[in-house]
């Protein structure tokens, strides 16, 4: 069990804290000026590691990507491939739910992650979902990776 992570599952309340603010972070560089929605993302990896990302908005509006996939993106090709937490901050009442492309990524990718989503108005209020929770019976091609 990593120190980051109580048997429950959840995050214990300092690290939640820490990656909630980091995602809170991340959204400043968020870059969407089509929608000025803007919206963080942090993972915490096993080890400890925040890895962080925010939404990138194309003229060509399918072309944008959401800062969960933005985030996750960097840290596997950073070379992460353990997550327990991933925290999402945007400013919406009762935090941001991640849209259905990032719930299949989490699937595939972060799937013992606890997904922790929070307003940027409010960042104590969190709100924690499993990625399970989210996207149940998600498909998939168990491939190594
Ligand atoms: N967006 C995210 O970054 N994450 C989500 O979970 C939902 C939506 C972004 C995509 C787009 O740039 C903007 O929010 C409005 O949809």
């Amino acid at each position: 069990m990593a120190r980051n992570r109580k048997r429950s599952g959840a995050l214990a309340p300092q690290a939640e804290t820490r990656l909630i603010r980091a995602a809170a972070n991340a959204r400043r560089a968020a870059v969407a000026p089509y929608s000025r929605f803007r919206v963080g993302a942090a993972l915490l990896t096993r080890d400890g590691r925040i890895i962080t990302g925010a939404n990138v908005e194309s003229a060509s509006y399918g072309l944008t990507c959401c800062a969960e996939r933005v985030a996750l993106f960097h840290a596997l090709t950073s070379g992460q491939r353990e997550f327990v937490a991933v925290a999402v901050v945007a400013r919406a009442a009762g935090g941001p739910m991640p849209c259905g492309a990032c719930r299949q990524l989490l699937a595939e990718y972060a799937p013992a992650a606890v997904v922790c989503v929070a307003d940027s108005r409010d960042l104590r209020r969190v709100r924690r979902f499993t990625v399970k929770e989210l996207l149940p019976r998600a498909f998939g091609l168990r491939p190594r990776f």
